[in-house]
């Protein structure tokens, strides 16, 4: 079995409505890990679609007074549009409403009869509509559908049913021996649990409405939606005409998802493999949720984001960016339109963004815009380099796990290491001094190299500007020098290339002013009266110290607090800052800061506070304090 072959999916969606940011995050992920995995030399399928059948859609269909299938094209040309937008890089399109698919679910479904597996019954229980599932009587919360708390319907008709339990212990067997099969670890401890509960055998036919594949030997019967969904994985590479790209890709195959999913996918359609003979597919992947105030997005709630207004506003990088930094690894994640512009100006801006224009600015100012051969390493040059090599093994590890927003953290080390070394550097200085001409070379040079690299890491995450950077660097043509692997070298950038400088490639979003266009009601900033006069002695008694910030994390259950650990050079400290909602923890590692050393501690939910650190402004318009120099922490300020 190759190892360079991967096949990745994205669940179909159902076109009752159009999509949101939930669906596109899952979408943006699975293009991430593909276009990734096209980097590292994997040949690649990616597959997204359509889940066009079943109830919902029909009566969805019905009540907008259009057939399910006009209502469905329709949405369907608004999903091909969406993932045109986010530079989404599927092989393949299936809809289940396509020949080739209809002929799979069939040809599956009479397989699974023939071998005895699936029989004749009566189905009388619960059914929920909008997520297509059965349910015991038992399994309701307080009468509505576990799943989503909505009322569900009381269905009794004749089915199919498939032989589920027989397959139960095959089933936790193979997940037992197969670690990886479902990821993260915290889904599968739940799928665990849940098939240890009982399986019950699943109904597969449904004979109350029409829209559906039909069961090929029962007139009247449709097949389930999720079987016949499902099966899309297998149709799609032509698994039902013997099609060898079937052969050829399948079981190297991730199925990505949110966790909502995971059971469907973990439990009936390992199932149906096995009792079809058909390998299980290597990795089952259950993301969290995106979730908005009001909790999970959803029409019906009102509460949903269009992407395609993010796009427009914002651009298709920044969204990618922000989707894929915000969603914690295997873990929910609120939006905000807040903390999206707050990613775009810190993180893409200030950081990323700065880095590639303070670079090109001094190779235009300092050496005419000639990155020239750098000299022997020197002073931190040698731990930047490090850096580098350091962070590709840990991103690499966290890309395997599909931990993207932990695999952009680690590329941040290199983003922050590098504006430190301009710091460190000061290639101003050097400039003064026509005997450091070499040293200030080797700084440009390494800080280049350093830019060429981070752009190669960010392209499966944002396609767009990495072009830009390119052609900037005069490296446009040379693909040699855009490829993952070229990464793993420092110094392959030539020597003697000529930049050309343009505009900035991560412009900041003025809050203000688009605050003025998208939120209502929003007041000017209030003037504040000059405090009553003090003198020295007063001002003497607060004793203000310089702080590096060694680390910072978000303090759970709160949008606004973050703790931050304060190296004052003989002590550390722990503070709580209510500048969550302006700056990202890793933002501020490695910024000196200002501290009040000598306030009272106070203590903010359950962290003691000794010190407060000094902002100015109020609002999106919040700025911490921060030193120039490399003053060593702990400094008084006086
Ligand atoms: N049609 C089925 C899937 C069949 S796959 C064989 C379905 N469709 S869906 O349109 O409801 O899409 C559900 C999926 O959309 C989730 O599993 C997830 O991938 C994505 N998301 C929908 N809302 C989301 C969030 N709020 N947050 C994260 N992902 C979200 O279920």
């Amino acid at each position: 079995m190759s190892d360079r072959i991967y096949y990745v999916t994205t669940p179909i969606y159902y076109p009752s409505d159009k999509l949101h940011i939930g669906h596109a995050y899952t979408t943006v992920a699975a293009d991430c890990i593909a276009r990734y995995k096209r980097m590292r030399g994997y040949d690649v399928f990616f597959l997204t679609g359509s889940d066009e059948h079943g109830q919902k859609i029909e009566r969805t269909a019905l009540d907008s007074g259009t057939d399910p299938q006009s209502y469905v094209d329709g949405i369907v040309e608004s999903f091909r549009e969406l993932w045109k937008k986010l530079l989404i890089t599927n092989d393949d399109f299936i809809r289940t409403t396509e020949p080739r698919h209809k002929k799979a679910v069939q040809a599956l479904f009479q397989k699974l009869y023939d071998k005895g597996d699936i029989y004749k019954s009566f189905y009388e229980g619960m059914y929920c509509t909008p997520c297509e599932a059965f349910w015991l009587e038992r399994q309701l919360i307080d009468g509505n559908c576990p799943d989503c708390g909505r009322p569900v319907e009381h269905v009794k008709e004749e089915s199919y049913f498939f032989k589920m339990s027989k397959y139960q212990n095959r089933l936790l067997q193979y997940i037992e021996e197969n670690p990886d099969f479902i990821q993260p670890v915290s889904r599968r401890h739940e799928m665990v649990n849940f098939i240890k509960g009982g399986l019950e055998d699943l109904c597969v036919s449904r004979t109350t409405f029409q829209w559906g594949v039909p069961v090929p030997f029962a007139p009247g019967h449709v097949v389930y939606v999720w079987f016949d969904a499902l099966v899309n994985y297998l149709s799609a590479l032509g698994w039902q005409d013997g099609d060898p790209r079937f052969e050829h890709y399948w079981p190297h195959t991730v199925h990505m998802m949110a966790k909502d999913i995971v059971r469907f996918h973990s439990v009936i359609w390992p199932i149906v493999l096995m009792a079809a003979d058909i390998p299980l597919p290597r990795t089952i992947f259950g993301h969290g949720w995106l979730l908005l105030e009001g909790g999970k997005m959803s029409k019906s709630k009102g509460n949903v984001v269009d992407p395609l207004v993010l796009i427009d506003r914002y651009g298709v990088d920044t969204v990618r960016y922000y989707l894929l930094r915000e969603l914690p690894y295997g873990d929910d994640s609120y939006y905000s339109e807040d903390d999206l512009i707050n990613r775009i100006n810190t993180d893409l801006a200030n950081d990323l963004g700065n880095l590639i224009s303070r670079t090109l600015g001094m190779v235009q100012k300092y050496q005419d815009n000639v990155v020239a051969e750098a000299g022997t390493p020197q002073g931190p040059d040698n731990d930047l380099i490090n850096c580098a090599m350091q962070v590709k093994d840990e991103l690499e590890q966290h890309m395997e796990r599909l931990d993207f927003s932990n695999a952009l953290a680690a590329i941040w080390k290199l983003v922050r290491r590098s504006n430190r070394y301009v710091d460190e550097t000061a290639p101003w200085n050097l400039k003064r001094d026509p005997n450091k001409k070499e040293r200030l070379q080797t700084v440009l040079y390494n800080l280049s190299e350093a830019v060429r690299i981070l752009t190669i890491w960010c392209s499966p995450f944002m396609p767009v500007f990495p072009e830009r950077v390119f052609e900037q660097f005069g490296i446009a043509g040379r693909r040699d020098l855009q490829t993952w692997d070229s990464t793993g070298e420092w110094g392959l950038l030539p020597s003697d290339l000529r930049i050309e400088t343009g505009p900035g490639v991560f412009p900041r979003i003025e809050v203000e002013r688009d605050k003025e266009k998208t939120v209502e009601g929003k007041k000017p900033p209030k003037e504040k009266p000059q405090k009553p006069q003090i003198t020295i002695d007063d001002f003497t008694k607060v004793d203000l110290r310089v702080a590096l910030v060694k680390d910072a994390e978000k303090i759970k259950g709160t949008d606004r607090l973050l703790k931050l650990e304060l190296d004052l050079g003989s002590e550390t400290r722990t503070v709580v800052a209510g500048i969550a909602q302006q700056y990202t923890p890793d933002s501020l590692v490695g910024k000196r800061v200002v501290i009040v050393a000598n306030l009272a501690p106070v203590k903010l939910r359950g962290v003691t506070s000794r010190g407060m650190i000094l902002a100015a402004g109020e609002g999106d318009r919040l700025g911490v304090l921060t030193v120039e120099r490399e003053i060593p922490p702990g400094t008084r300020i006086e």
